[in-house]
């Protein structure tokens, strides 16, 4: 499943550009992830890079992003190359520098643990890295979305159940917006199980905060735009800290 990542890295990349992404997610994430200045991070999934890049601009000392698919990196790597921030693009968890990380940010990684081992493995690749007290942002599937197949397509996506729903469930995420048309298999985790997870990993001050709406988006968009997601987002942001 992974594999097909290869090939979506312009997609990922144009993705940033829908508004849902670039007035909701990622003023979230902000807002949740914090003051970076001076820290170190660890991206995982980090996908073709755009938070890496805009986590270093945004003061981090150190930014590490690791994804396990080489086809995500090589847009992550070629971004580097063009414009170096001096990120640093891996294939396998930094294990040697186990405690160092002060930040891990996980955006749409765990829906991809196919099961709950695989789902511990992601938890405990953020909880190895991260330092006593660090913080550990990530975005699972909103455990409580909704799956009528039209809800979410005035903002380019449509999510609904594959399979009955249930810890693991298969669910269909099918992206249409420019040119792309593509549908996507993640799993379903709720929300006592991604706790457990982050729990049995090492994670305390488990929080589960609201998404909200850049000024620019609410200007941009209205509030009717916006109401429908902010009511029952495709996605949930968690927030914890290490032990
Ligand atoms: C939906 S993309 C999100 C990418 C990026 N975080 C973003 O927000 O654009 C999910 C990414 O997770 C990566 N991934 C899936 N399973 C992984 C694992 N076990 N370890 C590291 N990366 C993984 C995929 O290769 C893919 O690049």
């Amino acid at each position: 499943m992974v594999s097909r990542f290869n090939d979506f890295g312009d997609m990922y990349e144009e993705m940033f550009r829908l508004p849902w992404r670039a007035h909701v997610e990622t003023f979230s994430v902000w807002r949740a992830l914090g003051d970076l200045s001076g820290e170190q991070v660890l991206d995982i999934g980090c996908g073709t890079g755009v938070y890496s890049r805009e986590m270093k601009r945004r003061g981090a000392a150190r930014v590490v992003g690791y994804d396990i698919s080489e086809g995500m990196l090589a847009v992550a790597r070629e971004a580097e190359a063009e414009q170096p921030l001096g990120i640093e693009y891996v294939t396998s968890p930094p294990v040697s520098e186990a405690g160092t990380f002060g930040v891990a940010l996980g955006v749409y990684v765990l829906p991809y643990a196919e099961d709950y081992p695989a789902l511990v493995g992601l938890c405990s690749v953020a909880a190895r890295a991260l330092r006593p007290g660090g913080r550990f942002v990530t975005l699972p599937v909103n455990p409580d979305f909704d799956g009528r197949h039209d809800y979410y397509e005035r903002y380019g996506l449509r999510l609904f159940d594959a399979e009955p729903r249930g810890d693991g469930s298969r669910v269909t995420l099918h992206l249409h917006f420019g040119r792309y048309d593509q549908q996507i298999t993640a799993r379903y985790w709720s929300r006592p199980t991604v706790e457990k997870a982050l729990r049995e990993t090492g994670f305390e001050a488990i929080a589960w905060p609201p998404f909200g709406v850049s000024e620019e988006g609410m200007t941009r968009y209205g509030e009717d735009f916006w109401q429908p997601y902010l009511t029952c987002p495709h996605a949930a942001i968690v927030t914890c800290r290490r032990t």
